[in-house]
């Protein structure tokens, strides 16, 4: 089978690392990918994207399966491009990605659904009319987070401490709009707990529960300082019991997968949902459709059998085939470049020597993320560099051998968190 994995990533350079272990996959070609990708079966594209060569690419190539990594090839209708080429595509189209794209659809389509969810207001009509009639659907939440519906760069929730704080953060974007108010702006009440995110495999209203992992989203220990896109991760998270797993299933996913259904736009590909379990049940946060990253890099080495069978079967829409999850625990930590995450235009560093010893691990991997060729060798290009993943029958032994393995790739600059899989 000749697979083509989008994007550049940790996340892409797990997937292909993880189907290039398959009997059942030929050649992986990664586009555009990055310079620290290399394996037997995997070739990395290097060319600009857009409709008409990823067209002409993929039939030249006789590509069997397309996985797209990142959301953005998601939102561009990648998946509708594919089926217009009938070659599959692991993931949903254009318009069932609306469930990550949009926060007030995913919002409503959670309260429509009957999936468990804290109370929200959309505030877009309202904000357009004034802040009085904001203040006033304010005084209905005691801790308000205000979220941009659109894709935002990260940059669109606002955990507030009270209505004044919220009222303040709206009068200020209604002055300044920020990338993706376009799609509105809503406020929900803050819920608290512990966060966990658990992933399935979807076509149509079938699924299959792949794995739970633990991101730390802060960029130092004990999370604190600013919001990262993932220092690191943990699979599977200690407490997810099979109950709870059954429970996510029946409560957040059925009737998520039905309302699509039922709506004519069906979900097929990894329903990626971000949870908080707390003193007021479990809540979702949000949807996302894709794998997530750094999650994907501790929740792949755990899967036996043909991944890549099982996400052309997946994308097919064919009966899920048995994956098995290993009864093991795999952690990942992400080395960054000086200056990530580089809150209020700090810059990071990039153009840094990476020295690593080249060999394969039998229980872990090096990941690659933002990396370049130059001419000395691999050098830094981005704020997550790399990762390492281990894994092990339990998690103290996962998280131990990780550590043990991080001196042997170094590069001036890098920071990394200390306690990644602990104090869950
Ligand atoms: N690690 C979070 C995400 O992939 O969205």
């Amino acid at each position: 089978m000749k697979i083509l994995i989008l994007g550049s990533g940790g996340r892409e350079h797990a997937i292909a690392w993880r189907l290039s272990l398959d009997s059942s996959s030929s050649r992986i070609f990664i586009w555009p990918g990055n310079d620290g990708m290399s394996g037997e079966k995997l070739e990395l594209i290097d060319r600009p994207f857009d409709q008409e060569s990823f067209t002409s690419l993929v039939t030249k190539l006789g590509i069997d399966l397309v996985i797209p990594g990142p959301e953005k090839f998601l939102y561009q209708g990648v998946v509708d491009w594919c089926l217009g080429l009938d070659v599959p595509c692991f993931g949903p189209g254009a318009q069932a990605s609306s469930l990550e794209k949009s926060k007030l659809f995913a919002k409503i389509l959670m309260q429509e659904a009957g999936v468990p969810t804290s109370p929200f207001r959309d505030l877009t009509a309202a904000l357009s009319r004034g802040m009085e009639e904001v203040n006033s659907l304010l005084k209905e939440f005691r801790k308000p987070v205000i979220k941009i519906s659109g894709p935002s760069l990260g940059k669109g929730v606002f955990v507030c401490d009270s209505v004044d704080d919220a009222s303040e953060v709206l009068r200020k974007l209604a002055q300044a709009p920020q990338p993706g108010m376009e799609d509105g702006v809503l406020v929900e009440e803050a819920v608290c707990g512990k966060e966990v995110s658990m992933f399935f495999a979807c076509t149509n209203e079938a699924f299959t529960y792949l794995g739970s992992a633990q991101d730390h989203k802060r960029v130092f220990d004990a999370d604190q300082g600013p919001n990262t896109g993932g220092m690191g991760a943990i699979a599977p998270v200690p407490w997810v019991s099979e109950e709870f797993i059954r429970d996510i299933g029946e409560r957040f996913v059925t009737p998520t997968l039905e309302l699509m259904v039922k709506r004519g736009t069906p979900f097929r590909g990894v329903l990626f949902l971000g949870l908080m379990v707390g003193p007021e049940g479990t809540n979702l946060l949000e949807y996302n459709i894709r794998f997530g990253d750094p999650e994907t890099q501790v929740i792949l080495p755990l899967l036996d059998g043909d991944f890549s069978d099982f996400l052309l079967c997946c994308a097919r829409q064919e009966a899920i085939p048995k994956l098995t999850i290993l009864p093991a625990a795999a952690v990942h930590v992400v080395k960054a470049a000086r200056g990530y995450p580089g809150v209020f235009g700090a810059p990071i560093e990039a153009g840094q020597l990476i020295t690593w010893r080249d060999s394969e691990y039998a229980s872990a991997k090096l990941f690659f993320a933002g990396v370049k060729r130059s001419k000395e060798g691999l050098v830094t290009n981005g704020g997550r560099v790399l990762g390492f993943t281990a894994w092990a029958p339990t998690a103290a032994e996962a998280i131990r051998n990780c550590y043990a393995l991080l001196p042997e790739c170094k590069f001036q600059g890098e920071h990394f968190r200390r306690d990644i899989g602990q104090n869950l």
